[in-house]
């Protein structure tokens, strides 16, 4: 990277002495790694539960709220939360007592709940889309909900952004090369895909390079976020979701909103806030306050469509061809769906939501003060509860712009000093998350922390 505004062999000097510091630290996670390695393949059960910024993961103690304890007895402010999947804070009391609750009436019967229609009916009331089903997770929804967009469309392909991510879908693992070409995205195997069958890769923000890929009208969906989030976060440029949403239609294309991560915006996620208009809308991870869960919601005419290719039974379906590719046994189960209600009724409240911003905004504006303070090119982006650093004097505007404003060393610098200091920041880039439990002088502690490591690496 051209320039990172840090002297190299600061970020190396420091990052030695933490690597020490951590390990001392954590004699305890370090001998349960240890054992991990001849139980798992990677260590863990999760391999990427390994790709924290020291040697070896901390094991999990306990977690409550914005808190987390270690083996070792270690206490830690989380910004992490699971990488979003805690969001909302860990052992929140009102989605305990639902799990607890459920758990002991009966976790899973292949039966609906009356649960299941309070979620539906809050879903609908949220992002404003009638129809809902359920997957395990959010990749398996993004599967799920492309299978329906080709059912319905008739057409082969996926067109998705480079520098996206959408969980484990194979059509979806594709980037560009340096000049530019469609390649299976780095360090992933294509299992046996020929992307140029399946996929179409756009830069995020082109709007020409979109409608010259939609104008062959073979694509069946643009799958994408709001905003790119786990590339860093790469924002919208004005009018974009505008064209996205005037060219899909033209073209006979669905358009999927994967707000697994967006759902930080605001209640009714980036497609309430910014008035977005998706065909079809996914939310996985937090939405079941930790409880593997997915959601996917359709509009009123794409789900008449999808009638006429499967038919419900009680309209002339065959009730034994109801799996009809789209798997998964312990779907909305019952357990599922109380976690899922009582996240929504307690826990996505407009109140913690007012919270979360308030406190993020604060920690975004102390964190740009502390950047400016020491003359760094690098800017911050927050979108309501989710704020975030990278090491360019301004967002990116696509995927290439991120990918060169990533350095691996510079970020594992940063978190493994935060981490020896009691704060969490996810492993995969820097992002940072505020739950409805964290106080401001969590946000004290980490600006604390992050001041010491700027002063060190930046002088
Ligand atoms: C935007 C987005 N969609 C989908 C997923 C996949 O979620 P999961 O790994 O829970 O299937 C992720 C995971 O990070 C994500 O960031």
């Amino acid at each position: 990277m051209e320039n990172l505004g840090i002297d190299p062999t600061r970020i190396q000097v420091l990052l030695e002495r933490e690597r020490e510091t951590f390990a001392a630290a954590h004699p305890r996670s370090r001998a349960l790694f240890e054992r991990g390695k001849s139980a798992y393949l990677y260590g863990t059960p999760l391999h990427w539960m390994g790709a924290w910024a020291g040697a070896f993961p901390i094991f999990l103690q306990e977690a409550a709220g914005a808190r987390l304890r270690d083996v070792d007895g270690n206490d830690y402010v989380d910004l992490c939360l699971g990488d979003t999947g805690a969001m909302f804070g860990h052992a929140e009391p009102q989605i305990v007592d639902a799990i607890c609750r459920q758990a002991g009436r009966g976790v899973t019967a292949m039966l609906p709940t009356e649960d299941g229609l309070w979620v539906a009916d809050e879903l609908a009331r949220r992002f404003g889309l009638p129809y809902w089903q359920l997957a395990t997770s959010a990749s398996d929804a993004n599967r799920f909900v492309i299978r329906l967009a080709r059912m319905v469309t008739g057409r082969s392909k996926v067109l998705v952004f480079d520098g996206n991510y959408h969980g484990s879908v194979d059509e979806t693992q594709v980037e560009f090369d340096d000049h530019g070409e469609m390649v299976p995205r780095a360090n992933v195997h294509p299992n046996g895909m020929d992307h140029r069958q399946t996929t179409r890769l756009v830069a995020f923000n082109d709007v020409d390079g979109l409608e010259r890929a939609l104008a062959q009208r073979d694509v069946a969906c643009v799958l994408t976020e709001p905003l790119l989030t786990n590339i860093g976060m790469v924002p919208a440029a004005p009018g974009f979701h505008a064209a996205l949403r005037a060219l899909t239609q033209k073209h006979g294309t669905l358009l999927i909103l994967d707000e697994t991560h967006t759902i930080s915006t605001g209640p009714g996620g980036a497609t309430r806030a910014f008035g977005l208009h998706p065909d079809i809308f996914v939310l996985g991870k937090a939405i079941g306050g930790g409880i593997p869960s997915a959601v996917y919601g359709v509009r009123r005419r794409l789900a008449e469509r999808i009638w006429q290719v499967k038919p419900p039974p009680w309209a002339g379906g065959s009730p034994k061809n109801q799996h009809a590719g789209f798997g998964g046994t312990l779907v909305g189960n019952a357990l599922t769906l109380a976690a899922i209600r009582a996240t929504l009724e307690h826990v996505m409240t407009d109140a913690n939501y007012r919270h979360m911003t308030e406190l993020a905004t604060r920690l975004a504006q102390d964190v740009e003060a502390l950047i400016r303070e020491h003359r760094l090119p690098w800017h911050v982006t927050q979108i309501g509860a989710r704020v975030e650093y990278m090491f360019t004097p301004r967002a990116p505007l696509n995927g290439a712009e991120a990918r060169a404003g990533r350095h691996a060393l510079l970020e594992s610098a940063i978190h493994l000093f935060l981490m020896n200091r009691g704060v969490l920041l996810t492993p995969f880039h820097n992002m940072m998350l505020v739950c409805p439990a964290l106080e401001m002088a969590d946000v004290e502690r980490h600006n604390e922390a992050f001041r010491e490591c700027l002063n060190e690496l930046a002088g």
